[in-house]
This record gives structure tokens, sequence and C-alpha cells, in this order.
């Protein structure tokens, strides 16, 4: 039987320049490597120039992915950005990104997930693409979450970074079978009740500012594990697959403890978690596309390879999906 699947056929990062150490932010606030690394497996992290944006980034990402799929802007039909930090309330960022890009057809727009905003964008496409709405989808995480950190806040601030990642993604006409490549599975998540565990305190229709990040950090932690571990068993039952069978485990870069729980508790291999949090931080949306974007350059995912991505955010919000690469 004949069916529609969404493969990927690149994959693009971008990171600013500036590097911040912990040892750097141990001279503006009171803190230490070494208390930051225990606690997160944070080293460093990418911030903002002041002349770089959210859009900035994406479209740098963007174009990567693009080279990478060996095609051009014209070939897209579909722009999903996943952000928390657009240049602007409105307009959605996309068009901004599909704008700089010289396309002028199909559809773009924001998804607003947090952390979790790679997988919703991506399960979004995904759908557009099994429907036969779109026929290739560019998918960017970028966020310029330095700009929304209140650098007096030791508790979050020292947790993130900037930077974008994307993928490109294209319908092609497959027979179905879990062997083919393309997205085999995805769940998505989300319970507001815990809206106030992880959130930014302001926005246009409550105070009419941008706000800053707000975290109760171990009740974050609390839930991680857990939701994490059953969002992911359900993906892979719904493809038929178990943990042992994955190949690359590519989560959300929040904090080295909880990824090492989520695998632990799955039985996974640690040797087969794809890790940028020591040199990233958490950033957010773009964390995701940046680790997978690392691990095919340096030749770790490879073609037909079973690839399993997962995140947590603010909502909360969480997912998991599952790729044959
Ligand atoms: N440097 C030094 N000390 C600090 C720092 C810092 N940067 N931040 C907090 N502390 C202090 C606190 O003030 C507190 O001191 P006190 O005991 O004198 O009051 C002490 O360290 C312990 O604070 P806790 O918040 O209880 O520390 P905890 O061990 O829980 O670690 C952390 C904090 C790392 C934030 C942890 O709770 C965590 O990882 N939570 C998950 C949050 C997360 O990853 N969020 C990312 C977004 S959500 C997501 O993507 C999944």
């Amino acid at each position: 039987m004949s069916t529609l699947r969404s493969v990927v056929k690149g994959v693009g990062g971008y990171l600013p320049k500036r590097v911040v150490t912990n040892d750097d932010l141990a001279q503006l606030i009171d803190t230490s490597d070494e208390w930051i690394a225990a606690r997160t497996g944070i080293r460093e992290r990418r911030i903002v120039a002041d002349d770089e944006l959210t859009s900035t980034m994406g479209v740098a990402a963007a174009r990567a992915a693009l080279g990478n799929a060996g095609l051009e802007a014209k070939d897209i039909d579909l722009i999903i950005l996943a952000t928390s930090t657009p240049d602007q309330t409105f307009p959605a960022t996309a068009v901004t990104i599909q704008a700089e890009l010289g396309i002028n057809h199909g559809a773009a727009f924001d998804i607003q997930a947090v952390c979790s905003g790679f997988v919703f964008a991506l399960a979004t496409a995904d759908n557009y693409l099994k429907g036969g709405q779109f026929k290739r989808a560019l998918v960017v995480g970028s966020e310029a979450f330095s700009r929304i950190l209140d650098w007096q806040d030791r508790s979050t601030c020292v947790l993130f970074g900037d930077g974008a990642g994307a993928v490109v993604v294209e319908a092609q006409k497959l027979n179905g079978a879990m062997s083919d490549r393309g997205i085999l599975a995805a769940c998505l998540r989300s319970d507001g009740r815990y809206r106030d565990k992880l959130y930014v305190d302001g926005g246009p229709s409550s105070t009419g500012t941008v706000g800053h990040v707000r975290m109760d950090g171990p009740e974050v932690f609390r839930h991680a594990v857990t939701k994490i571990s059953e969002v992911i068993g359900d993906t892979l039952d719904q493809a038929g697959y178990q943990a042992s069978d994955i190949d690359w485990f590519v989560p959300h870069q929040a904090n080295k403890r909880i990824l090492d729980g989520a695998a632990r508790k799955l039985g996974l291999d640690p040797e087969r978690i794809v890790i940028t949090v020591d040199k990233h931080a958490n950033t957010s949306a773009a964390s995701i596309p940046l680790a997978l974007n690392a691990a095919c350059a340096d030749g770790r995912i490879k073609q037909g390879d079973l690839v399993l991505l997962e995140a947590m955010g603010g909502g909360f919000t969480w997912g998991a999906l599952l790729i044959r690469w």
C-alpha cells in the first residue's frame, strides 16, 4: 500500500560567535563552574550579538539545512518556526524568515511550545505533508533566550543559551513499512495545570511587557523524567519498537541529569545519547535541531538509523517523535 511519509532531507544549524563560559558568569553573579556543571552538565553557552535576531539565526540555520538537502529556497512551500523569542509580537517570525529566503508562495507560521517547540513543529509539518497539503517543509527552531533572562537570577540565567537549527522534510510516496525512511510516530502532550512552574512574567495582553523567565527548578525536574519516559514509551508502542531498537536518542538539551535519568528509566544505552548541553546549554526550541546537526555532521547519525527525539518544556508541554533517518 502506497502512503505519504515525511522524509528528512537535510539538517543545519547556527550558533552565535560569542562563547560565555560558567567562569565568565561567575564574574557577574554568585555562582561557580562546579555548581553549574554538577547540577546541569553545562560548561558554556553561546549568546547573540547585539545586531542578531531570532530571524537572523533562523535564516542562517535554514540556509545550512537547504544546502545539506541539496535544495533551493523555492523548493519549500511550508515554513514552521518554533520559538518563544519572536522578533516581534506579530507578525510571526516565520514570515520574516520566508521573506529573507525569497519565498513568496506556500505558508509560514510560528509555533509556541517553549522547549518542546521543535517536536510540536515537526509533528505539525508531518501531518501537513502526510495529508498532501504541502510538499516540502522547513522546520526551524530559533531562540534568542538571552533576551528574556533575568541576568540577576542565578537560578535561571545560567541554564540557557542562544542558537538555531533547522531540518528540511519532504513528502515521499513509500509503501508504509517501518523500515522505510521518514517520521514513523509522534506523540504530543500538554497539561496547563503546571503553567506557573516555568513561565515568562510578561506578555502583550497581561503586562504589556516582554517579561523574564521564571522557574521552579526542582518542580520541573520532578516531573521531567516521568513525563518524558511515558511519552517515549507511547511513541515506541505506536511504531511497534522497543528502546533497544533505537540507534540515536536526541533529546531536548535541558539538563544532563534529566537526560541520564530518562535514559536509565528506559534502559537506553548512554553511548547512544546525543549530548550538546555542555557546549550549548538549553537553547529551548533550537536544542534538538542543533543536536541533530552536530550528530549528522560528525557522521554518527546515518541514513536508515532509528532516531528518537524527545522534549519537555513550559506549559507543561512534552512530546516525542520517532524517525527512520
Ligand atoms: N549557582 C550557585 N548556587 C545556586 C545557583 C547557581 N547558579 N542557582 C541556585 N543556587 C542555589 C539556590 O539558591 C539554593 O541555595 P539555598 O539552599 O541556600 O537556598 C541551592 O543552590 C539549591 O537550589 P535548588 O533550586 O534546590 O537546586 P537544585 O539542586 O534543584 O538544582 C536546577 C537547580 C539545576 C535548576 C534543577 O532544579 C534543575 O535542573 N531543574 C530542571 C530545570 C530545567 O532544566 N529547566 C529547563 C527548562 S525546562 C526543560 O527544558 C525540561
